[in-house]
């Protein structure tokens, strides 16, 4: 019965008993003893293949992937162009250190990326191998060239965890705590999370009071402008519950940006490579970073970072800046192949099952007591779940019971922020799809709502 179920819809989840399956917890029980107790597992999935947007795990139940691997296989789950470039690529030359070496795959990357960077400025561009080392390049960077310490980022930002990126990181406590002294001169103020206004502002009636923080409080006291290398910011917040500004929040920052000397920073890492429905978040908003940080989906799954920087301020000299693996030739190859994916029709596939997806939701909030506010752009979507509408008051544990039902129906989401569901499927996901994780979405909420 369930073979047939599967030969008919392949691309559809089908669960075949309780989870997790004997041989998932197996493998749990071996985690638990010789991995790092630090990750954040949030229901036992232990994966063994992908295809597209479906996951099947060792006990041999299939799942649709509404995370991508976290944001990261753009392209789906082994996408055969991308398994071909990375074979005929492994096949010819896996590494040999662009620290020291040249070799053409890094080049071309390179040159692709600046070729399709926002705003028509010359870039150069740094490798490492995670969304992190793109953020360690861009502060080094930022402060090198600026001659500047101080560093302006948000709350609720999430930049990674090595101790640089984890400086500007202001998502959760637990991922600072028992760390010590982070980086010094790093600030942090207010994000543009409307649906709650820092400072209790209505849309009809923001004057983009967050960035005025910047300007007549951080700068004026604290920050001053000349010590000033950056402010970093993520064009759509994503750990922090995927919050979406307003395209006025982006103008300004600009101008105080520009009117200080001050460079502009975006982290593109999870926002970027396609998954608004642009190759770029910041393209929604006409802004064009100095600095920009790409990893994620840049390789469908390979290793990979990228500092991408304005040509006149990436100057610096041989030794400043460099990684041994950074860029290596497979993921390059890899990252290649990627792209051309997304100009071909990903990126535009992303913006529309984004607006088909939203679309269905829009009426969410009045269906469901306890879903707030459902935001986002292309395929990063978030849903925030409350308690109570009027009060906003967080919902946390209907979240998790939320994501932990789709899990047992064979939908793989997760959470981002305190309280919110965060939906970022690969940008290959199809309308059937779609469909399926709407029903089993709906289906969840309702029945959180009654525990509500
Ligand atoms: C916006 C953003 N920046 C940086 C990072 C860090 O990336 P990595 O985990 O590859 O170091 C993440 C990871 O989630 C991210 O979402």
């Amino acid at each position: 019965m369930v073979q047939e179920q599967e030969q008919v819809r392949p691309d559809l989840p089908s669960i075949r008993g309780p989870l997790p399956g004997p041989l998932a917890k197996a493998i749990i029980a071996r985690d638990q003893e010789f991995v790092s107790p630090s990750y954040t597992r949030c229901y036992p999935l232990v994966a063994k293949q992908g295809e597209g947007a479906i996951v099947e795990d060792v006990d041999g139940n299939r799942f649709l992937d509404f995370n991508a691997g976290i944001a990261v296989v753009a392209t789906g789950h082994c996408h055969p162009r991308v398994v071909e470039a990375i074979q005929r690529q492994a096949a010819r030359l896996i590494h040999m250190s662009g620290t020291d070496f040249y070799y053409e795959e890094m080049v071309a990357l390179a040159e692709k990326l600046s070729e399709i960077a926002p705003g028509n400025v010359p870039r150069r561009v740094s490798f490492g191998n995670s969304g992190a080392e793109a953020i360690e390049g861009a502060i080094k960077l930022a402060r090198y060239a600026t001659g500047r310490e101080k560093i302006i980022a948000f709350f609720g930002s999430f930049h990674g965890r090595t101790m640089g990126a984890l400086s500007l990181t202001a998502s959760k406590a637990k991922q600072r705590r028992g760390f010590g002294a982070l980086l010094p001169g790093v600030v942090h103020t207010p994000y543009p999370y409307c649906y709650r206004c820092p400072v209790g502002q209505k849309p009809e009636t923001c004057a983009v009071e967050c960035v005025q923080h910047i300007e007549k409080t951080i700068l004026k006291t604290i920050a001053p402008p000349e010590d000033t290398a950056a402010i970093v910011v993520e064009p759509v917040q994503g750990e922090g519950g995927y919050i979406v500004p307003p395209r006025k929040f982006f103008d300004e920052l600009t101008r105080v940006a520009e009117q200080n000397g001050i460079l502009l920073i975006f982290d593109e890492v999870q926002c970027g490579m396609g998954r608004t429905g642009k190759m770029w978040a910041a393209q929604h908003f006409d802004a064009v970073p100095d600095i920009f940080a790409v990893a994620k989906g840049i390789a469908s799954g390979l290793p990979l970072g990228a500092t991408v920087a304005r040509r006149d301020l990436m100057t610096w000299g041989p030794g400043a800046h460099a990684s041994t693996f950074g860029g290596n030739p497979v993921a390059c190859a890899a990252a290649l192949t990627t792209i051309a994916l997304l100009e071909e029709d990903l990126v535009e596939n992303a913006a529309r099952m984004g607006a088909y997806l939203r679309d269905r939701m829009r009426d969410w909030p009045a269906r469901f007591p306890i879903v707030g506010e459902v935001r986002g752009l292309g395929l990063m979507i978030g849903i925030e779940i409350v308690r109570d509408q009027q009060t906003k008051e967080k919902a946390p544990d209907l979240r998790d019971r939320i994501e932990q039902r789709a899990f047992e129906q064979g939908l793989l989401v997760l959470g981002a922020g305190e309280n919110t569901l965060r939906l970022s499927p690969p940008l290959m996901i199809t309308r059937d799809q779609c469909d399926f994780a709407l029903e089993t979405l709906s289906e969840c909420l309702r029945e959180a709502s009654q525990h509500g």
